[in-house]
């Protein structure tokens, strides 16, 4: 296994981030946020990490996610843009630079359609701008939309039904697997899709774990096919 827990940066007096996030079965939330550190995410920056080929900005501090997208451009390291939460922050202009800037765009299907309100485009429109916009649909599956192109991803088969925060995370583990070994769309969909099976299956969004050998054997029978 493989952990990098370098460019850790501990602002005094400053309490970490905290997220009290309350989920019903069908998937409506309610959250309460405190930054603390986040608010100082600027701080780190991308060049400080050596060996770096691809990046996620996600939801951070404001002007960390404007600057780490701006320094992943300068460096030309491919990376995703998957506002989240902090999508309320920034106004169509501000979106649509973020979308420039991109190789891939990630959503849920209500960020997406918060995405089209601030900029007039829909997931088909950005996806001309970008290499794949991906909109995720909780128990519906996702949708990945290239140039020209609309794959339509499946849910993995669930056991159980534990708790759904936390799926759209584990979804972007499997989708950054499938990017760094540039595997197809049908395939890194799939691995993304299972990835939030299994999250699903377990209450609390970073408790869930699985051996590599689960995970194929388990792609193969929820899809039919290997991916190894
Ligand atoms: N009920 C479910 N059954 C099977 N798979 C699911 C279910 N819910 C989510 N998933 C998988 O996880 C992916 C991401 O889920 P979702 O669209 O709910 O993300 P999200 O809204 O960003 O979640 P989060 O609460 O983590 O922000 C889905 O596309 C799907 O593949
Ligand atoms: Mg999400």
């Amino acid at each position: 296994m493989w952990y990098k827990r370098e460019h850790i940066r501990v602002i005094d007096g400053e309490y970490t981030a905290q997220a009290y996030i309350t989920t019903d079965q069908d998937d409506n939330q309610i959250t309460a946020f405190h930054p603390g550190a986040m608010n100082f995410a600027h701080e780190n920056r991308i060049a400080d990490a050596d060996g770096c080929t691809i990046g996620l900005v996600s939801p951070d501090g404001r002007q960390g996610m404007i600057e780490h997208a701006e320094q992943f451009a300068d460096a030309d390291i491919p990376f995703v843009f998957d506002p989240g939460q902090g999508m309320l922050m920034f106004d169509g202009d501000n979106l649509m630079r973020f979308a420039e800037q991109a190789t891939w765009l990630a959503f849920n299907d209500y960020e997406a359609k918060l995405m089209e309100e601030r900029t007039g485009k829909t997931p088909r429109q950005l996806a001309e701008m970008v290499e794949a916009v991906i909109v995720t649909r909780g128990g519906e599956g996702s949708n990945i939309y290239t140039r020209g192109k609309h794959y339509v991803i499946p849910a993995a088969p669930v056991s159980s039904l534990e708790d759904p925060a936390g799926c759209g995370d584990a979804y972007r583990a499997g989708l950054l697997y499938g990017l760094m070994n540039d595997m197809d769309w049908e395939t890194t969909g799939r691995i993304a899709a299972l990835m939030g099976a299994i999250k699903i299956e377990q209450a609390g969004t970073q408790n869930h774990s699985f051996s590599r050998d689960d995970v194929e054997a388990r792609f193969e029978q929820a899809f039919g096919f290997s991916f190894v």
